[in-house]
């Protein structure tokens, strides 16, 4: 029989971060991964190069930082998932819906992340077997196209992907994987410089560097913006209480607005890189920056053939990909995870098997909008298509506009002031100012840019 002892028990072995560089590391581990590698670049490419770059940077600095500070707030001081902190915070109220829209919003994502997970997989085994040399642009391309329109292939790897990650969610997210970033990350950065490097001497190095960084908002179309401030929330975790998740595991001695600022700097600069890697090898290969999410694959194999030990290169990047990828899975997954297994009678470990098999059953429909289903459009996207665009620009903006609005109007003013702890003469001008964000500026900002974005 379950009674409200096990829910206490459960609740109070919760555990958290025992360093303050696990806390960095495990936020970036969050924010770092497909989507400033992968996403970051093919979405730059499908709307315009510098003109979006110009208003992402502009939604990380207005929407992303304050958003990552608000989710902090709530999960710190909850010390819940994210339906529990809500419930914690304003019992009797309806506000914990943020928390269902979140938990909904992590399985959607799931069920295309873990997909391209597998591509990465598929293509770290293709790069250790030596396949991914002496090959024209077109054979890359053939390749990818092949690859991910076939029946099952994808499928095994994204079931491999799943069951990887369900091990480790099972365990709770112990030292192992912080440790194992704390290694790889680095490394990971170190790989990626050396190869921003390279590009710089590809032949339209020029070019790919004038489309990312040289503005034409002729190119801009309005909903572009939304996809910006779509994809600021998805780089950052941002949205869905995945942050929640993680600030509840943060002791009180962790400062928010800095680990903030630390977790958005160092998220943008790995999508910055990706992108300088990518821009320059688009056109030096005479491709289309507009390919959509094929685009680092059909790339990236052609540049590391460009490179001395080209191969060895492409193994280790895949390799770490792979590492940074699955630590956002992981992230995603302990999000539906924690609240399942907080709310239900089930244990960890079925909970992330239960989580894990709806996952698969959602990515096969993903992985086949490649392949034998590429001609079911839903609102004229692919399945694949339509779970980033329903995920990305509405559930994860709509989460943190209701956060926002949660932070700035509901929450009292002492709990905000307590977590942010700014030790500064005038630190309570901060946290006035961080209120007024919450309340109006923020909000309004996403709520502009939907009916902007729809109607404009
Ligand atoms: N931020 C991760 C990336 O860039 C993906 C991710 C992990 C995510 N957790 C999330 C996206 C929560 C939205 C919400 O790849």
């Amino acid at each position: 029989m379950l009674n409200n002892n096990t829910f206490d028990m459960k609740s109070e072995n919760r555990g958290s971060f025992s360093s303050k560089i696990g806390v960095i590391l495990a936020t970036v581990g969050t924010a770092v991964g497909l989507g400033n590698v992968w996403r970051f670049p093919y979405v730059v490419g499908e709307n315009g190069g510098g003109a979006f770059l110009f208003v992402y940077i502009l939604s990380l600095i207005l929407l992303g930082i304050p958003g990552v500070v608000a989710e902090f707030i709530v999960g710190r001081h909850s010390q819940a998932n994210a339906v529990d902190s809500f419930k914690k915070l304003a019992p009797k109220t309806k506000w914990h819906w943020i928390g269902y829209s979140g938990v909904l919003a992590g399985f959607l994502i799931m069920g295309y992340y873990a997909v391209v997970v597998g591509w990465t997989l598929e293509y770290l085994i293709q790069a250790i077997a030596g396949n991914l040399s002496n090959m024209t642009t077109a054979q890359y391309g053939e390749m990818f196209d092949q690859f991910a329109s076939h029946p099952y292939l994808p499928l095994i790897w994204m079931v491999i992907v799943m069951f990887i990650n369900t091990v480790i969610v099972a365990r709770g997210v112990s030292g192992g994987i912080e440790k194992a970033s704390n290694i790889l990350m680095p490394i990971f950065f170190v790989i990626m410089l050396i190869m921003v490097v390279n590009s710089f001497f590809l032949p339209a190095a020029k070019e790919g560097l004038l489309y990312l960084f040289k503005p034409d908002f002729s190119q801009l179309k309005p909903v572009a913006i939304l996809i910006a401030m779509g994809q600021t929330f998805f780089s950052l975790s941002l949205g869905m209480g995945c942050l929640i998740t993680y600030s509840s595991y943060f002791k009180k001695d962790v400062n928010l607005p800095k680990t903030a600022a630390q977790v958005v700097g160092i998220d943008s600069l790995v999508a910055l890189l990706s992108a300088m890697i990518i821009f320059p090898a688009v056109f030096s290969f005479g491709m289309a920056p507009e390919q959509g999410p094929s685009l680092v694959f059909k790339v990236l194999p052609n540049v590391f053939q460009q490179m001395p030990v080209g191969t060895l290169w492409s193994i280790l990047f895949y390799a770490l990909l792979f590492i940074a990828a699955l630590t956002s899975l992981i992230s995603l997954h302990e999000v539906v995870t924690a609240y399942l297994y907080e709310n239900t009678s089930l244990s960890r470990k079925k909970s992330a098997c239960l989580v894990a098999g709806m996952v698969v059953l959602l990515g096969v429909f993903a992985s086949l909008s490649f392949g034998v289903l590429s001609d079911v459009k839903i609102f004229g996207k692919t399945i694949f298509d339509l779970l980033d665009f329903v995920t990305a620009s509405i559930l994860l903006p709509v989460g943190g506009f209701f956060i926002s609005i949660f932070v700035g109007w509901y929450l009292d003013k002492r709990i905000i002031a307590t977590e942010l702890r700014i030790k500064h003469p005038k630190a309570h001008l901060f946290v006035k100012g961080y209120i007024y964000l919450m309340r109006i500026f923020v909000p309004t900002c996403i709520f502009a840019v939907f009916l902007f974005s729809m109607f404009g």
